[in-house]
């Protein structure tokens, strides 16, 4: 397993890129939830972020891609508008052990 970070590191609403070699991923916690997302726009294949850690839209509701405004669920990964309406984010398991956040190396 990959340890991303301590599950008390990602606060509510906010999310936190990892720029693991070969495998960039994103992670956010909503309702308490966590979802972890390759990091790649299903439309051209590029990181999402706006800024490092910048994952969201401005009222932190939906995920933004940063390139052309795709806009993401944050539950489902499903793109609900933009050039790639109807794809979706590639979702990645995860477990939270020893109040770790880890995802399958
Ligand atoms: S690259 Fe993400 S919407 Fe175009």
């Amino acid at each position: 397993m990959i340890e991303l970070c301590p599950v008390n590191e990602l606060e509510e609403g906010q999310s936190l890129g990892f720029d693991l070699p070969g495998k960039p991923v994103f992670a956010i916690r909503k309702d308490g939830e966590v979802y972890v997302y390759r990091n790649e726009c299903p439309h051209l294949g590029v990181s999402l972020e706006f800024q490092e850690n910048e994952f969201l839209d401005l009222d932190g509701a939906l995920i933004q891609c940063s390139t052309h405004g795709a806009l993401f669920e944050i539950e489902s990964g499903h793109c609900l508008a933009g050039p790639c309406q109807g794809d979706h984010l590639t979702k990645v398991d995860h477990v939270i052990e020893d109040d770790l956040i880890k995802i399958p190396a």
